[in-house]
């Protein structure tokens, strides 16, 4: 067993003493299959064991005897994350007092919050008052990634230590084929269950912290490609979020193509538009429907990676020359969902439904101009599609089901229109979007959402988690 990287250093998280209400009070109450101990019995965090599934058991079971000795290091608790190329596992670190742990700020954070008592059950025999556990995830890689990749995720996470908001790498470990990283464990509100329930206030909180981890990601000159709710783990009570999962990030300009179209000046783009076969050759007899059987066109790649319904329009267009502004569209997406309380918001099933769904709110115009921008030909012959689209106010009213925006979400919405341009040069930055009249001078006029959820909700998060997890990293 080798230690790959060591990245100790600040994690800063600090415990906002604000006054305001937490949002998910009720979620913290006690279910009736929770054990109810008397206040001076109180036990230690480290004192309960969560209730775990047996399938669960049996495969922490199998890596703790696959991964010869992490079981003397780690106590796996529980799995709380698996996805297209990792599973994440709870683990009680035995051996924090035998390091210096520079990253760990969180504790003093943490120990003023009590995690959600549910489904615990008292560990046997377990003295109270015991030392308090302190918790790491491990996320253990699945052999099938490449070992580029894996090496990519654990030198952006070391390059990226000390900044703040982002989940920092504490080690990795590797034993033959199986990598596994170790980071701090950050207890976290599963944003399906937040959402609706965030006021503009919460939504302000929330965009704070992530704007801050992506001002810093993007100092570095680092895509993180796979910004969305499961990759940015935020706790309401402390008001504070993590970014984790740089498993598709990259650094800006690392991909190995001819730099697209929308890097030239406009009138250097405007004279390759109009010399194209396209222009030249423009169809007589209007689109025809469906797809050209041969299609003799020069296949364009561009990296793709990302999650749909969070991928920006470049990306959709096959730009070659993609920035941090793609993870800008992605924050977009994030308050969209917010504000319009509808998860998840964009739903297509491929980039080309993608467009369909922009096109729809955008409309044809700007979409043919976003599209020329990358040396692309944007065509519909979609009726229900029109050429001016729409504002966001309207979309925001209508999503939402209200007839009036109140003052903050109205500036809000005005966020929204920066963060989700469709001209990535016109895209609001981190930075700039951290100098937005929504942090800097915020309209604290608002109303508690006067909305019901859709009762058929509930049944779609099996779905929605589907979806969510639709990460793909393709080159076309
Ligand atoms: N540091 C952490 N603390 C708590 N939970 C975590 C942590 N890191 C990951 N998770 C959980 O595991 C899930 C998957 O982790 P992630 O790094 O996104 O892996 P993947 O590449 O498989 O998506 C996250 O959505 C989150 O629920
Ligand atoms: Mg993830």
């Amino acid at each position: 067993m080798s230690a790959l990287h060591a990245a100790p250093d600040i994690f800063e998280i600090k415990h906002n003493d604000s006054a305001e209400e937490p949002q998910l009070k009720d979620k913290y109450s006690l279910g009736e299959d929770d054990e109810v101990v008397s206040q001076s019995d109180a036990p230690q965090e480290s004192d309960y064991e969560e209730e775990v599934d047996e399938s669960v058991r049996e495969d922490m079971k199998k890596l703790e005897n696959t991964f010869p000795g992490i079981s003397d290091r780690f106590r796996l608790v529980n799995r709380i994350g698996e996805g297209t190329f990792s599973t994440v596992y709870k683990a009680e670190d035995l051996h924090y007092d035998a390091h210096k742990n520079d990253w760990d700020v969180l504790t003093s954070a943490q120990d003023s919050y009590t995690e959600p008592p549910s489904k615990r059950r008292r560990v046997e025999g377990e003295q109270a008052g015991r030392k308090k556990a302190k918790y790491v995830a491990l996320k253990k890689i699945y052999v099938t990634s490449s070992p580029l990749r894996i090496q990519n995720e654990l030198e952006l996470l070391h390059d990226l230590r000390g900044c703040s908001s982002v989940c920092p790498l504490i080690t990795a470990f590797r034993y033959q084929d199986q990598v596994v990283a170790v980071l701090p464990y950050f207890p976290h509100t599963d944003f399906r269950i937040q959402y609706r329930t965030f006021m503009v206030a919460d939504m302000r909180h929330y965009l704070l912290s992530l704007l801050t981890a992506l001002n810093a990601v993007h100092d570095h000159e680092i895509l993180h490609r796979d910004i969305k709710p499961t990759n940015f783990l935020y706790n309401p009570e402390l008001k504070q979020g993590v970014l984790v999962d740089f498993g598709l990030a990259e650094r800006q300009g690392s991909e190995y193509a001819s730099p697209c179209l929308c890097t030239h000046q406009s009138y250097a783009r405007r004279s390759r538009i109009l010399s194209s076969y396209f222009s030249k050759n423009p169809p007589t007899n209007g689109l025809s429907a469906g797809y050209p059987k041969n299609d003799s066109r020069p296949s364009r790649r561009a990296n793709r990676a990302g999650t749909r319904g969070f991928r920006a329009p470049e990306v959709l267009f096959k730009c070659t020359s993609q920035t941090t502004k793609i993870d800008m569209w992605s924050v977009g997406v994030i308050l969209l969902t917010l504000l319009g309380r509808r998860f998840p918001f964009f739903n297509s099933a491929d980039d080309i439904d993608a467009m369909i769904e922009m096109s729809s709110i955008f409309g044809t115009r700007r979409m043919k101009a976003a599209a020329a921008m990358h040396g692309q030909i944007f065509e519909t012959n979609i009726p229900t599609i029109g050429e001016k689209g729409y504002s966001w106010e309207k979309l925001v009213k209508w999503s939402s089901c209200v007839e009036d925006l109140t003052e903050s979400e109205l500036q809000a919405t005005r966020l929204l229109s920066g963060l989700m341009d469709l001209d990535p040069s016109k895209r609001l930055s981190a930075e700039e979007a951290l100098q937005h009249e929504f942090f800097t001078d915020p309209v604290h006029h608002d109303v508690k959402w006067g909305g019901h959820p859709d009762p058929d909700d509930s049944a779609e998060s099996a779905e929605e988690e589907e979806a969510d997890e639709a990460d793909e990293v393709a080159m076309l």
